[in-house]
């Protein structure tokens, strides 16, 4: 087994049997995350991600096949010495404070006592709590408990950081916040595997991305082998009067005026037509870029055009 890989993953299988029905909600997974690199864990919901980190971390069984943290099979505790594990859904004692919750992770992770109060703080302000560290976490709102859960997850300095949706539950500037955070973490050479419903942030964020749906996986790469080039083309023109503008927006999309310029949206069969108009009505060209598709387009593409799985399929 090599150790470079801060996740190797063979053949990962969970069968849940309740009754006479089982389910298959993990199915042959494999993938391996490198050391130092931000992978981001995308699915449905019910796709199988947090299913996945559950077993990665050893709180579930799998029923076949195998998983290592830097090369240390993860059924054994020592496996989980360079880990912070962000819950999805995390429960924390109501009446502590956070600063009183991370001393208490601190000592479980290991952290020295004269550093503790060190770390503490340092978790609260690489994580945004430390404005709050002093009220009961029972009177936090959501946003506010997934900064203490991010924080908690930091306090011991893991190399590798398991974060199950960690901009869960954030408003749109703390989630651009969190997404900072992340980058610095990634800055400081740590591994991040994180699951994610907000595609947008993980296209800025991660260096490879894996989809997972119904438990199988179905891509694995950087967003740049995921997403393709698409029909469509965005033109910038300048100089366009507004005769041209109202022919522009029968052959385009989104036409707007940006200052001095148009910006305009096209599909490939009207290329030619929307540049012959701008050069005889001798308005200036300024780019024509063929756009790609976006994650979430790429995620969307991938996974519509998965084989339908059936629920006898699902139990093999
Ligand atoms: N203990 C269990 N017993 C039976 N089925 C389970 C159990 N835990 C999870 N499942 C099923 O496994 C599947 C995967 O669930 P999982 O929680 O891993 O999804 P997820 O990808 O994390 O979804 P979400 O984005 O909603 O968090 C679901 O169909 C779920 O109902
Ligand atoms: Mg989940």
């Amino acid at each position: 087994m090599q150790t470079r890989h801060a996740i190797q993953i063979e053949g990962l299988t969970i069968v849940y049997t309740s009754r006479k029905q089982s389910y298959t909600a993990v199915h042959d997974l494999s993938l391996q995350v490198t050391d130092g690199e931000t992978v981001g864990f995308l699915g449905a919901n019910g796709a199988g991600k947090t299913t996945t980190i559950k077993m990665l971390l050893h709180f579930i069984t799998p029923t076949r096949g195998r998983a290592w943290l830097y090369g240390v099979p993860c059924e054994q505790p020592r496996a989980r010495q360079k880990v912070g594990y962000m819950p999805e859904q995390p429960y924390f004692p109501r009446y502590l404070t956070p600063r009183e919750l991370l001393a208490a992770h601190a000592a479980l992770a290991g952290v020295p006592a004269h550093e503790t109060k060190y770390r503490v703080e340092l978790a609260l302000e690489l994580a945004r709590a430390d404005h709050f560290a002093h009220r009961p976490i029972g009177k936090l709102s959501k946003g506010m408990t997934q900064r203490v859960a991010l924080a908690q997850a930091l306090v011991g300095n893991p190399q590798l950081l398991i974060l199950d949706e960690p901009a869960s539950g954030l408003d749109p500037v703390s989630r651009v916040e969190m997404r900072n955070v992340l980058q610095v973490l990634k800055e400081q050479g740590k591994t991040i595997f994180l699951s994610s419903h907000h595609l947008g942030e993980v296209e800025l964020i991660c260096d490879r991305v894996a989809i997972i749906h119904q438990g199988r996986l179905l891509a694995f790469g950087a967003p740049d082998e995921l997403t393709q080039q698409t029909d469509r083309y965005v033109i910038i023109a300048e100089k366009v009067n507004a005769d041209v503008e109202r022919t522009l927006r029968s052959l385009c999309s989104n036409v707007r005026r940006d200052g001095f310029q148009v910006v305009a949206v096209t599909h490939q069969e009207q290329v030619y037509e929307v540049t012959h108009l701008l050069a005889k009505a001798q308005a200036h060209l300024i780019s024509l870029v063929q756009q790609r598709e976006t994650l979430e387009e790429a995620f969307l593409r991938i996974v519509q055009s998965a084989p339908v799985t059936t629920f006898a399929d699902k139990a093999a």
